[in-house]
């Protein structure tokens, strides 16, 4: 798992390591829950919890020559996703279209290492870009 903001990783680590302080993020899994019916809101928490492999920063506006969308150090990342979800971040980081498309040309250099490559995207349709 990925985000810019050392904030929001701070917020994520502590979701992951089922801190006391951390954000209740339990009315999102009963929404879940109530779409599979099968599985409980815990099961889905704890089954969130143990698919992630880590926590790291990442810039989709960096370009692969000044280093990619990781840091050096974590150049090992892409060999832990099976696919990559990006969930409201490229239409909140591109300001145009220009901008959309070498966001997505930055996140290509980790999608062609994926052992199956796959992108899921979820964007505002109604936004300007
Ligand atoms: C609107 S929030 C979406 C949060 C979450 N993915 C969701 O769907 O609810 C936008 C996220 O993009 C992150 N972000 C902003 N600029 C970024 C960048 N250059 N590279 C990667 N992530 C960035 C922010 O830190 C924030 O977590």
């Amino acid at each position: 798992m990925c985000d810019f903001l050392e904030s929001n990783r701070a917020e994520v680590k502590r979701f992951w390591r089922n801190e006391e302080d951390a954000f209740h993020l339990s009315h999102y899994f009963e929404f879940i829950s109530g779409l599979e019916s099968n599985h409980s809101a815990k099961e889905i928490e704890a089954r969130t919890r143990d698919s992630i492999a880590g926590v790291h920063f990442c810039d989709v506006t960096r370009w692969r020559p000044t280093g990619g969308i990781f840091n050096d150090d974590d150049s090992e990342i892409a060999q832990k996703a099976d696919v990559i979800i990006t969930s409201l971040v490229f239409d909140v980081v591109a300001v145009d279209q220009k901008a959309f498309a070498a966001v997505l040309a930055n996140v290509r250099y980790v999608h062609q290492s994926l052992p199956t490559p796959v992108v899921v995207m979820f964007v505002e349709l109604s936004g300007a870009i």
